[in-house]
């Protein structure tokens, strides 16, 4: 920490944003009752998701799985299911463990200190810090990538983001602005204010409570924050696929629980060579993860008689699926994509 701000005192712009909370909160579902439960959920799906993208998600996994007892006896297919749409399926897999730890390890209720929330599967600081203060008034600050943003602004400080260090760093920093109590409201008026009002690009300082506290806006320095010097490391993979049909029926199966897209649901990685003239179309789709550029060529093999294609099916553990079917099951993005769109010619798409 630097000294020369650990001898002033900032508390009075977390009294600003919790007075500010007050009356500018967004109405969030989540909000109305601030239930464990219900704001862990809304953690996990807006992880990587934004409100307005997540919102209808959290809505729909809340009516089929309202409290942890219906998520801990549901199926894993089941839950991923309710995870469609959302990507990052590791969060719905864990949120499914998790649900079995509160019931098996909690007696069903729901952790109350920070220290045990994070035993939970796929919970980090952050998550546990929000749901602590959220629900349970501990004074903890809830560090995220926007909190980086809004206190490297207030502060003008130029702490690499992308140090390791920089979570314990923006740690403290929280800790001096951050009232004793009302944590939770303090930590919902960053998120808010983080991707509201102070946002990466064009953020609308004219609108935020603290305004004159902030010393980039200040001294017009607020695109200079947060400093980040490393790039997020993304690498290319190319993958391959042969969509394997009988009429309107293909190849389905569940994919392992390691390296990408775990568990999900994916077609065949393999033929026997002497299918390959049975390649009717060969495509290549080009998708982005947040480590990887992914090149993915999918082959379409199409199959007669049926009998070929059940033995097939059988001696390599497939499910036979038609569209309908298919939708009843989880399947990485561009797969998802692509049989939905079988049938439809698109540029660009070799044709044999
Ligand atoms: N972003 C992450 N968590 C949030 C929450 N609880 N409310 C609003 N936005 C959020």
């Amino acid at each position: 920490m630097k000294t020369n701000k650990q001898n002033a005192d900032f508390l009075h712009i977390g009294k600003k944003l919790t007075k500010w909370y007050d009356t500018n909160a967004r109405q969030l579902p989540w909000r109305e009752n601030q239930h464990p439960y219900n704001i862990w959920i809304s953690e996990i799906v807006l992880q990587q998701t934004q409100v307005k993208q997540g919102l209808g998600h959290y809505l729909r996994f809340i009516e089929r799985f309202p409290t942890v007892k219906e998520l801990h006896n549901a199926s894993e297919d089941d839950v991923l299911l309710y995870w469609k749409g959302l990507g990052y399926y590791s969060r719905a897999i864990n949120l499914h463990k998790a649900a079995h730890q509160v019931v098996e390890d909690f007696g069903g209720e729901f952790p109350n200190h920070f220290n045990e929330i994070l035993k939970l599967k796929g919970v980090g600081k952050y998550t546990a810090a929000a749901i602590a203060s959220i629900c349970f008034e501990e004074k903890i600050p809830a560090v995220d990538g926007n909190f980086y943003r809004v206190l490297s602004r207030i502060f003008a400080d130029d702490f690499d983001i992308s140090s390791s260090k920089a979570f314990q760093y923006f740690s403290d920093l929280a800790l001096l602005i951050m009232p004793d109590d009302k944590s939770g409201e303090f930590n919902q008026a960053i998120m808010d204010i983080g991707s509201e009002i102070c946002k990466p690009k064009n953020p609308l300082c004219g609108e935020c409570p603290v305004n004159d506290d902030c010393i980039a806006y200040q001294t017009g320095r607020v695109s200079e924050f947060p400093v980040k010097t490393k790039k997020t490391k993304v690498s290319d993979l190319s993958l391959k696929y042969f969509f394997v049909k009988h009429k309107n029926q293909f190849l389905i199966k569940q994919r392992g629980n390691d390296f990408i897209w775990k568990k999900l649901y994916e077609f065949p990685t393999s033929i026997p060579t002497e299918w390959e003239e049975f390649i009717i179309n060969s495509k290549i789709v080009n998708h982005k993860l947040t480590h990887k550029n992914l090149s993915i060529e999918i082959n379409t093999v199409e199959l007669d008689p049926k009998k070929e294609f059940e033995i097939f099916a059988s001696d390599n553990d497939f499910l036979i699926v038609d569209e309908k079917q298919a939708d009843d099951k989880s399947f990485p993005k561009p797969l998802e994509n692509f049989y939905k769109n079988i049938g439809k010619p698109e540029i660009g798409e070799l044709q044999f």
